[in-house]
């Protein structure tokens, strides 16, 4: 696996954090090329201020910080902001020109240029082109990469109707770059959120636009929500790949003399969580939200339940890695007899993962596509 991007007469080392034993990805990709030649192209003057949005790993950060100017860059995603970070310390490129913030920080009003790697997710594209169009410089250029199997004309459609004139360059290695010229402003930004019913469960949920199943509850949490342990020996709840925090709501009302602790590392399920418990009424003293990796960083034997319906992918990548580590985490975190509650697809095999970390597992519940599993440590 290259490590090394030489591209525009430099040369950045570049790398997927966390790192892992035996990684075959590449930390940047055809389309951050591409979009690299282009900016490289456009000559940028000395006092440009780049935005660039949903750099994973932080390739176009790295070569606009060598270039010299400011730079702010925005994703959703813990993990892709510490590899921005990593990957920009490792190239000695760390500056106060280079400003990292999250998907539900402002955005600076001074940009003079927009670069994005198109997002997986159309909610995300259309939230990120309204919050561009609400920027108040008219002659702003949005300069988009993508592969080109991911560019549909309904997505340029998105960039039209949001900012204005949108052209593609011709594919190159698979990618294509979006031109954007912004000619419209949205006055009034709307709400970031947007909300559903789960009336079963007098359930009203927020969900910030990069939010895992963001229109309708997830079929699997809907499971869980009916398997959630209730006992008045739970202290300390963790809820582990939160999304917007459904399961620390129910988790939270059933175990009223708990505390809950919902943990992504996507800024915005972290935000709609927070959003979540409040507007159910879940007292503030009893709620912590974070972002933050797996449990990294949490001390040992200090939760007495874990909750989790693990992500089977990461950014663009599918992998069980993840739901891996979060078991090895829970185990860590849990204090002896604490218990782990998981719910995958059948097919995914958490019964004996489970198993060979915990010693015991059994299954609580199932249906044809899912099962919940518990083990205790
Ligand atoms: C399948 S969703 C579950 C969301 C919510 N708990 C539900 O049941 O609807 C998995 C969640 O794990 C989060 N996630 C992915 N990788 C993570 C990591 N390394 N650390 C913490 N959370 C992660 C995702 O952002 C996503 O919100």
């Amino acid at each position: 696996m290259k490590t090394t991007l030489e591209i525009a007469g430099i040369s950045l080392s570049l790398r997927r954090y966390p790192l892992q034993n035996n990684e075959s990805l590449q930390a940047w990709d055809a389309a951050d090329e591409y979009l690299i030649d282009h900016l490289e192209s456009m000559d940028l003057a000395e006092n440009s201020h780049l935005l660039v949005l949903n750099d994973s790993f932080g390739a176009i950060t790295c070569w606009a910080s060598q270039k010299g100017v400011r730079v702010t860059t925005v994703n959703d995603s813990l993990l892709s902001q510490q590899s921005v970070e990593q990957n920009l310390t490792e190239n000695a490129l760390a500056s106060e020109k280079v400003n990292l913030l999250s998907s539900v920080d402002t955005l600076p009003s001074d940009i003079t240029l927009a670069v994005m790697k198109l997002p997986k997710n159309n909610r995300l594209l259309v939230w990120q082109l309204q919050q561009l169009s609400h920027l108040t410089n008219d002659s702003l250029v949005l300069v988009s990469g993508a592969k080109a199997k991911d560019i549909h004309t309904s997505t340029l459609k998105l960039f039209e109707k949001y900012l204005g004139t949108t052209t593609t360059s011709l594919a190159k290695k698979k990618s294509r770059l979006i031109f954007t010229q912004k000619e419209k402003h949205i006055e009034r930004l709307p709400a970031a959120t947007t909300s559903f019913e789960v009336p079963e469960y007098k359930l009203s949920l927020e969900n910030h636009a990069n939010v895992f199943s963001s229109e309708s509850l997830d079929i699997a949490a809907y499971l869980m929500l009916e398997h959630i342990p209730q006992s008045e020996d739970i202290k300390n709840i963790i809820d582990l790949g939160c999304g917007n925090g459904v399961l620390s709501i129910q988790a939270a009302r059933l175990n009223p003399q708990a505390t809950i602790t919902a943990v992504d590392e996507s800024f915005m399920a972290v935000a709609s969580a927070k959003l979540n418990l409040e507007k159910h009424g879940i007292d503030e003293s009893r709620i912590h939200c974070l972002a933050n990796n797996c449990l990294d960083g949490f001390e040992k034997n200090t939760a007495d339940l874990v909750l989790c319906n693990p992500p089977f992918h990461q950014l663009h990548a599918v992998t069980d890695h993840i739901a891996w580590q979060m078991f090895c985490d829970a185990r860590r975190v849990l204090e002896p007899n604490g218990r782990i509650v998981v719910i995958g697809n059948r097919h995914l095999g958490y019964h004996a993962k489970l198993k060979r970390l915990f010693g015991n597992a059994q299954v609580i519940a199932s249906n044809q596509k899912f099962v919940i599993v518990e083990a205790q440590k």
